[in-house]
């Protein structure tokens, strides 16, 4: 028998039909996504079951984010545009894997962040990969206020979403979605922050069914931390604050695109508190094995949330992104788990004591 090789090399090249790509677009890619669909039926059982819920695992992506589909296409657009410096203000997700891409470009990365509010795992990895790491004495929103700045001079390709191929790239993850379900979910539940993510999923939804792909497209319900929750409150926060450090943004770029997400689905804006994002973080972990970062359980939290109030009618298939990998913020995890590890002597005796044998 003769094997056949497949192999998944990227968003780029299997969905270029969707993509503002051409033969003359040098693709750099990491073999990003194709990632996980996962059934998490312990989950909804723990809810009171009624629905199927489905994770999409983000988090592994080669920088372990799903930043990594509309980072493919924003570096392979700028080295197609001879572009030899990108820059990028960043939480942490978007500056590791602008780093990774840019490297594997041969361009400089200059990142900006929030002092002391992103995750050790994202810092490793900026540093790691070799960009430039400005640490701000201010918010993401101060830091992405100067990366615009810096755009508007033309000596930087800003890969901040707000550069559009990002969000062209980011609808990939709807495809694949529908690609793995074998048809499109009735809702779909993820995280609100700069709210990139949220317009690019509606985007894809919106293609693959104008396309004949699918029979329907999804409610969208997207969730803020509520100490960072602008859009739900209806105006920019000065001072956002959570432990979702992802997500802490009070003046999200892609505003418009999440209202009219929202608006056109029929969906849904709603903000969890802190508290309520940590039970899900951790619970998700424990029911059905899947560690993801604090921003990636607020969707988590809005769904057990509805589920309480009686908003997912029996029988529904629900989609929800897991952003990012639990991994990225170690602290935040040795925290939330409320356990440490017990030390004790070398010996079969006390490893049994300690199981209680
Ligand atoms: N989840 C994670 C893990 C994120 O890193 C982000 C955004 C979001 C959700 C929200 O997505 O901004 O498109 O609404 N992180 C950006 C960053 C801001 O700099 O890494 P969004």
């Amino acid at each position: 028998m003769q094997l056949t090789p497949k192999r998944w090399n990227g968003v780029i090249e299997h969905y270029a039909r969707f993509l503002p790509v051409t033969d003359a677009t040098p693709v750099i890619s990491l073999s990003e996504g194709n990632t996980p669909l996962i059934r998490a039926d312990n989950f909804v059982a723990a809810l009171g079951g009624g629905f199927e819920l489905w994770l999409k695992y983000e988090g592994l992506n080669p920088t372990c984010s799903f930043k990594d589909r509309g980072m493919t296409l924003a570096v392979s657009k700028a080295a197609e545009r001879g572009a030899k410096v990108v820059i990028c203000a960043s939480t942490g997700n978007t500056s590791a894997s602008a780093a990774a891409y840019a490297a594997r470009a041969k361009m400089k990365c200059v990142v900006l962040i929030p002092e002391g509010k992103i995750a050790l795992g994202k810092l490793a990895q900026a540093l790691m990969y070799g960009a430039v790491t400005v640490s701000i004495r201010g918010n993401f929103d101060a830091a992405l206020r100067i990366v615009r700045e810096l755009g508007e001079t033309g000596l930087v390709e800003v890969v901040n979403s707000i550069n559009p191929v990002r969000i062209e790239g980011q609808k990939t993850a709807a495809f694949e979605i529908c690609d793995q379900l074998g048809r499109a979910p009735d809702f779909h539940f993820l995280p609100v922050g700069n709210a990139g993510n949220i317009t690019a999923y509606w985007r894809g939804f919106k293609e693959y069914h104008a396309a004949g792909l699918t029979d329907r497209r999804p409610r969208i319900f997207g969730f803020q931390a509520a100490g960072a929750a602008p859009i739900v409150d209806g105006h920019p926060i000065t001072h956002p604050c959570t432990v979702a450090s992802a997500i802490n943004i009070g003046h999200p770029a892609s505003w418009a695109g999440a209202t009219n997400a929202c608006a056109e689905s029929d969906g849904f804006i709603g903000k969890v508190t802190d508290e309520e994002i940590l039970t899900a973080y951790k619970m998700i972990a424990r029911t059905d094995g899947i560690f993801v970062e604090p921003a990636s359980a607020t969707p988590l939290a809005g769904l057990i949330r509805c589920a309480r109030e009686g908003r997912i009618p029996t029988g529904s298939i629900v989609t929800a992104i897991m952003t990012g990998h639990g991994l990225k913020d170690p602290d935040t995890a040795i925290r939330t788990a409320g356990a440490e590890p017990f030390v004790v002597d070398a010996t079969r005796e006390a490893v049994m004591q300690v199981m209680g044998l």
